[in-house]
């Protein structure tokens, strides 16, 4: 039995919360693409981790495996293991030996595209994190694996083809200095270590293996989505996009487990109640204008400011032809709704219903980016609903919520015809109201 968590929207959803919450019932814990480009928020009992690269089952003592659709910083890895321990847990990552490692001259060579794009519009507004230029070498067929730190002939012989390559683009093209970042020695011997620490720790999985092993013995896994179905490298708003695909399909390539198994387990969207982005591009529903105090009031009750960059995120109303997008592209079986609490005590509450592109009304995102930037959204507004005990409610049930958010509530899981297995009314565990627990329906 498998559970896939999947962002409907543009990241930082609450995804992590729900990995927390349902990585209860599941024997292991697996991401299958992005990498510490990803913050996952869990709070449990008023105790908050963000986890950006170790699954979040950890803090539920739960096997984490990062797939071999993850790219990953090994450097972050084992911060974020070390610092965990400190704080008392056991995090047990597997890392797939088949997973792309993110180099230094990745992460200079993220910050030196994004520099060079600021002049066109074309920036993304990445993280920084290196991510796009890693799966940019996986595709080309010249990254470096984190298999291949476990053996020091084939890592000599990946830098030496790559390493020069990078340097001339960095100086040629560039035209930047470039420091040990780019030099084959240092980083030989530093990867070098990082593999022995792998492989000291027992740490490296050959993950499709591995993982339908646990199937095989009846365990249950929970596939815990990074980024967002609208950021997503083929169905999201390109170019202002992430390098991989969290749409539920990446979770059968990112893992080596069969989509036809993936497909017979639940695939859960999780929303959140309003619209959150860090990164630039179009966005139709966004609170700007004379809409900008409305903005600055969700976005610091909601603490809208990035997990992993501390950028303050940019604000709207929810946006439903994404919705419909997302429920098609992914197959979502069940939602969560996240963050009905912050929308609490506002004078409206609108969503864009559909949009208006010259003169037609659309039900769905347009394939090309410059076409939704066209879009006007047609607003439907909702009564208000003020702000209550939350915790009470997440305590007493769905029947406490107020008759308006249950409205609310209402209009989306009818308008993506898809049940609502869990509503977020806070940030921790405990503020969770869970209708359905996916591990509990049979395939
Ligand atoms: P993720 O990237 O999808 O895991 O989401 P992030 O952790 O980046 O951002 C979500 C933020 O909202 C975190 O600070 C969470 O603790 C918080 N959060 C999650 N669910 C809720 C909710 O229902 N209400 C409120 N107020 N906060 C929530
Ligand atoms: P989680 O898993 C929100 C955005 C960046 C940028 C674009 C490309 O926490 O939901 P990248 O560094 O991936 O090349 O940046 O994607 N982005 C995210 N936005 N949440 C995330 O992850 C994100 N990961 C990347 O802001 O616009
Ligand atoms: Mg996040």
């Amino acid at each position: 039995m498998t559970v896939t968590i999947v962002g409907s929207q543009l990241g930082d959803e609450g995804k992590g919360a729900l990995v927390d919450l349902w990585g209860g019932g599941a024997d292991v814990v697996a991401r299958y693409q992005g990498g510490d480009n990803a913050g996952h928020t869990v709070v449990e009992d008023g105790d908050e981790y963000k986890l950006s690269l170790v699954p979040s089952g950890a803090v539920r003592d739960k096997i984490g495996v990062l797939g071999n659709g993850c790219v990953i910083n090994l450097k972050t890895l084992f911060s974020e293991i070390d610092d965990l321990r400190e704080r008392g847990l056991t995090p047990d990552v597997r890392v797939a030996r088949r997973a792309h490692v993110i180099m230094p001259y990745h992460r200079v060579l993220d910050g030196i595209e994004e520099d060079a794009k600021s002049d066109s519009d074309l920036e993304a507004g990445t993280t920084g994190r290196g991510i796009g230029p890693t799966y940019e070498d996986k595709v080309g067929r010249r990254g470096v694996r984190v298999g291949d730190l476990l053996d020091p002939s084939v890592l000599r012989d990946r830098l030496e083809y790559v390493v020069p390559q990078k340097r001339a683009l960095a100086e040629n093209i560039f035209g930047v200095d470039t420091s040990e970042a780019f030099d084959v020695e240092s980083l030989f011997s530093e990867y070098r270590q990082l593999g022995k620490r792998l492989t000291e720790e027992d740490m490296t999985v050959n993950a499709g293996e591995f993982l339908n092993e646990h199937l095989n013995h009846d365990s249950t896994i929970l596939f815990e989505g990074a980024q967002g179905t609208s950021i997503d490298i083929d169905h999201g708003i390109y170019p202002y996009v992430t390098s991989s695909n969290p749409t539920a399909g990446g979770a059968a390539t990112g893992t080596g487990i069969s989509p036809t198994v993936i497909g017979q387990g639940e695939v859960v969207g999780i929303i959140k109640a309003y619209l959150s982005r860090v990164g630039t591009g179009p966005l139709p529903t966004e609170l700007t204008g004379t809409d900008e105090a409305l903005a600055d009031h969700i976005r610091e009750k909601g603490g809208e400011f990035g997990t992993v960059t501390g950028r303050p995120r940019r604000i709207g109303w929810l946006d439903i032809p994404m919705l419909r997008h997302a429920t098609r592209s992914n197959g979502f079986t069940g939602l969560v709704i996240n963050h009905i609490d912050v929308l609490a005590g506002l004078d409206e509450v609108c969503v864009g219903h559909s949009y208006d592109l010259n003169g037609e009304e659309q039900f769905t995102i347009p394939a090309t980016t410059e076409r939704w930037a066209e879009c006007e959204p047609n607003l439907r507004s909702f009564d208000p609903w003020d702000s209550v005990a939350w915790s009470d409610v997440a305590t007493e049930g769905y029947e406490a919520i107020p008759a308006n958010a249950q409205q609310y509530l209402e209009y989306l899981t009818n308008e993506l015809d898809t049940p609502i297995y869990a509503i977020g009314v806070g940030p921790d565990r405990a503020e969770t109201i869970e209708l359905v627990n996916p591990f509990d329906i049979d395939a």
